[in-house]
């Protein structure tokens, strides 16, 4: 490929992959509306936490990578990617309005010869059904003038070992032709990729796998309550269950689902699903069970203090320790932990937080903290960041609630250690 590749949207999924092509030697460019992440990306600066800046800058100075807002600049790539946002709207049905947009923009510079890939998690029909029509606008046909597939991304912020360029890449074409290209571009860069016979088999793929892990958190999450009616540690259970060798696999329990992708990815299959007369049950119960569990957390921490400091949540200091939505990054987009903070907010607490990640919370109007456990009634664990000394923790608090295990075996049995 001489033009090189373009990414459109330069967040999670598209700066780990321009590293990936880039490091593979292909000419990068990022297409990205925010300015202010356009200008950073020039200057070597990273904002995602797995691309160091380290390694962005050499790419930015040695290997051409750069970022634009110019649409415009796309007429002379020879591949388009797009990573773009895919949420859902406040009546908890697919928005596709980013990509629709883009998908615009796009057909407007569209030329024969192009491969666009569509990486955006999504239902199964959105390639074919919705990017396809929009970019054939532009008066090209997909299979015949340019290629067109589906490329689901699985990259898991945070993740050392699984990374955007060691996990199999799925890819499903409108055509056999357009499969092919889209598995050799990323073949040239990501080391193994795995082709199916269609987009809609690659975009439920993706769902598939997000919903088979809300399905199973949902199901420890059920039984972490009943444990706890029962006064058996849930991770006990948990831990024993794991030596199994075959037919088990270890998820657990926690304050509820965060992040972009698993609290909001398979409500996209459900939607679909009802054009077809179809209810996604397992869907909606294990959404129904999780969505649960930041209140079955807060009345953990009321009990916690009743008991342990026969205090009310009301008037209580407490301290949520971590609110990243999960361990060891900074991102809080639908973090549990956002939720707890205001239901224990709505109860009459005093809420601080303290996260090495995220150092100001604008719309909850607060800024972390210095971790002082002494100095409240409570601390609740709700990310356990592995740079914190639980240990430590567990000696200074007057009461801990430790919604994951964090303290392990140094929490089982201390009186002044509530664990979920
Ligand atoms: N974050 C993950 O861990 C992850 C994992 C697998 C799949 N996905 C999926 O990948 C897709 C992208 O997710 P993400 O986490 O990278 O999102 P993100 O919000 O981190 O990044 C999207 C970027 O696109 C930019 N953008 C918005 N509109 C644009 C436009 N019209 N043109 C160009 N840029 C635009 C935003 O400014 C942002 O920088 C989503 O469908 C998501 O579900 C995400």
């Amino acid at each position: 490929m001489n033009g090189g590749i373009a990414i459109v949207g330069a967040g999670y999924v598209g700066v780990p992959l321009a590293q990936v092509f880039a490091e593979a030697g292909h000419d990068v460019l990022l297409v990205e509306t925010n300015r202010e992440r356009v200008e950073q990306l020039n200057r070597g600066e990273s904002y995602i936490e797995d691309v160091p800046s380290e390694a962005l800058g050499r790419l930015v100075r040695e290997h051409g990578l750069r970022a634009t807002t110019d649409y415009d600049e796309l007429r002379d790539r020879d591949a388009i990617l797009i990573a773009l946002p895919t949420p859902l709207s406040p009546q908890r049905e697919p928005d596709l309005s980013i990509l629709r947009a883009a998908a615009g923009e796009i057909a407007k510079r569209l030329r024969a010869g192009q491969l666009v890939v569509l990486q955006s998690t999504t239902y199964p029909g959105t390639t074919r059904d919705c990017v396809l029509p929009i970019l054939e606008q532009s008066g090209l046909q997909a299979g015949e003038d340019f290629h067109l597939a589906f490329a689901p991304e699985r990259v898991d912020p945070g993740n050392r070992d699984w990374t955007t360029k060691n996990v199999t890449k799925v890819v499903g074409g409108i055509t056999p032709a357009c499969t092919e290209a889209a598995a050799k571009l990323y073949g040239s860069a990501i080391d193994t990729v795995h082709p199916v016979s269609s987009p809609e088999a690659a975009e439920l793929s993706k769902l598939l796998e997000n919903i088979f892990r809300s399905v199973n958190i949902a199901l420890v999450n059920e039984l972490a309550q009943l444990c706890e009616r029962m006064e058996i540690d849930v991770w006990e259970v948990l831990a024993a269950a794991a030596t199994k060798p075959f037919g088990f696999m270890h998820f657990e329990p926690g304050p509820g689902l965060g992040g972009h992708c698993i609290p909001v990815d398979p409500f996209y299959l459900t939607w679909k699903a009802r054009e077809f007369g179809f209810y996604t049950e397992f869907i909606e119960l294990a959404g129904k069970v999780n969505e649960n569990m930041p209140y079955f957390c807060r009345s953990l921490i009321s009990q916690a203090l009743n008991h342990g400091k026969e205090r009310s949540l009301k008037g209580s200091k407490v301290l949520v320790l971590g609110v990243a939505y999960k361990a060891d990054i900074g991102d809080v987009r639908e973090s549990p932990a956002l939720k707890l903070i205001g239901l224990l907010r709505n109860a009459g607490s005093e809420v601080s937080y303290h996260d090495p990640y995220v150092p100001e919370l604008p719309e909850h109007g607060l800024s972390s903290v210095a971790l002082d456990p002494a100095a409240y009634d409570c601390v609740a664990i709700v990310t356990a960041h592995s740079s914190i000394d639980y240990d430590r923790l567990v000696d200074e608090a007057a009461l801990v609630v430790d919604l994951r295990n964090a303290t392990g075996r140094n929490g089982s049995g201390n009186a002044k250690v509530w664990k979920l």
